[in-house]
């Protein structure tokens, strides 16, 4: 696949457009900080109530210059909000920002009207409340914007948090910011005046940057005990995709993918994310023979240079059976009934040769039922890209990618399947809700620009 990218980005350079940005190595200039846990405004033991805030404010990345930024409860990025299965959850929703927007909850199984798609905007300066009971099972979610045709300019200013699902009873390393640490992986490119100017450096094919920010953090690095130490990434970049690995070739393990825990630990030396997937993996900082380690991106970019602390500590026994998932023969026999098409680049990306239309319902499909669908992402003339698809209100599971098992990574509950120009996936796919979702491709210049459809479950 890194091959693939490769082939991509010449394809790209004859045809004449811009090709990816080259990202910089990390300086390794300043240590990494995680974003705050946010604070409830009241906790029991079932039930949480939480206050967002859309904001605008300025924030220093560049030589102590002020940058115009956006963040939830701050003024750039937002907070890890933390819920458990089962609890009544209620969200004062705040736009304090001068345009509309949408609170969407990407990979959150709530009603279709909690959801914060395209239909539910606050404008400038509105409040809603929401509310939803918990279903699924400990995850790495995330939120964000979603207004019509500005998703992909107000994530790029800064809206981005994190959502977990927790469950105490895991026996995984759990201390936030210790051994449990988000890693927000977002590329951004500056203008001259040091500003994330969207409308300046936007590309229609997914805009991408030089500078990659960790969770905020300009050429970050990070200082870890000698343990295993868990690490949730999530790919919260508008366009990027990343082959990360270590720069010792250290074997890790992957626990979870996008909705939750794989059935065992996966043993891999690189993960690959899309725009929008999260992986989480157990890392033994044990077998680093040095003090120093690197996370490096495919052609050797430093991604996050991480020290390794002498003294060595205790870990946690990371268990070998985290979940039970299946796909039945049942399943894997299904007929398929919905098909998708994701097709084109540029301003001409589809789906089923169609593009969004908030007026028209693409697709229907009863609550708690489980269809399959068959995702083709298809191969043009041109050769065509790599499409991140989503679909939100709903955790899936991998049936099969060109008619074979899918490997152990996308073998767990995924909401995102990135598939390359001329591959077709088989997902098996339920609504535990009712309601109006979107579909859509994650590349979010795609999204905008109408790659897109909904379904209603009812
Ligand atoms: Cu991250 Cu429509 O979602
Ligand atoms: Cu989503
Ligand atoms: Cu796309």
């Amino acid at each position: 696949s890194t091959e693939m990218n490769h082939s991509n980005h010449r394809m790209d350079e004859e045809m004449g457009h811009e090709t990816t940005a080259n990202l910089k190595s990390s300086k390794g200039e300043h240590e990494l900080t995680f974003p705050k846990v946010l604070k409830p405004d009241s906790l029991t033991d079932n039930a949480v109530v939480y206050t967002i805030k859309a904001q605008q404010g300025k924030t220093k990345f560049l030589n102590g210059f002020e940058t115009e930024t956006y963040g939830y409860n701050g003024r750039f990025l937002g907070p890890v909000v933390r819920m458990e299965k089962g609890m009544n959850v209620t969200i004062h929703l705040v736009n304090e920002l001068k345009e509309d927007t949408t609170f969407h909850w990407h990979g959150l199984e709530v009603p279709g009207n909690e959801d914060g798609g395209p239909h539910k905007v606050l404008k400038a300066g509105e409040k809603e409340t929401i509310q939803f009971n918990v279903k699924q099972d400990a995850a790495t979610l995330w939120f964000h914007p979603h207004p019509m045709h500005q998703t992909a300019k107000q994530v790029f200013k800064g809206l981005t948090g994190l959502l977990y699902i927790d469950d105490k009873n895991l026996n995984l390393p759990d201390r936030y910011g210790v051994d449990d640490l988000p890693i927000i992986l977002q590329d951004k490119k500056f203008t001259d005046e040091n500003q994330l100017d969207y409308d300046q450096v936007m590309n229609a094919d997914g805009t991408t940057g030089d500078i990659l920010l960790i969770n905020g953090v300009i050429d970050p690095k990070l200082t870890v005990d000698r343990k295993k130490v868990r690490l949730r990434i999530l790919n919260g970049s508008n366009a990027r995709n990343y082959i990360l690995r270590f720069n010792n070739d250290m074997e890790f393990q992957q626990i979870a993918s996008d909705g939750g825990l794989l059935n065992r630990p996966y043993n891999t030396k690189t993960i690959q994310l899309s725009p929008s997937e999260r992986a989480e993996i157990i890392v033994d900082f044990t077998k680093v023979k040095t003090n120093e380690v690197t996370l490096i991106n495919e052609d050797g970019v430093n991604v996050l240079p991480i020290h390794v602390k002498e003294e060595k500590l205790p870990s946690k026994q990371i268990k070998q059976n985290l979940n039970q998932l299946q796909v039945s023969d049942e399943i894997k026999n299904k007929k398929v009934t919905k098909k998708i098409k994701l097709a084109g680049m540029m301003q001409h990306v589809t789906i089923n040769n169609k593009k969004f239309d908030p007026n028209r319902i693409d697709f229907t499909q009863k609550q708690n039922k489980m269809e399959v669908w068959e995702i083709e992402n298809v191969k043009d003339a041109m050769g065509g890209m790599r499409h991140p698809f989503h679909i939100h209100g709903t955790q899936f599971q991998v049936v099969s990618i060109d008619g074979k098992e899918p490997p152990a990574n996308l073998s767990g509950l995924k909401d995102t399947i990135s598939l390359e120009p001329g591959q077709k996936a088989k997902i098996a796919v339920k609504f535990k809700r009712k309601g109006i979702y979107m579909y859509h491709c994650h590349i979010l210049e795609h999204e905008d620009n109408g790659m897109m459809g909904q379904i209603e479950v009812n």
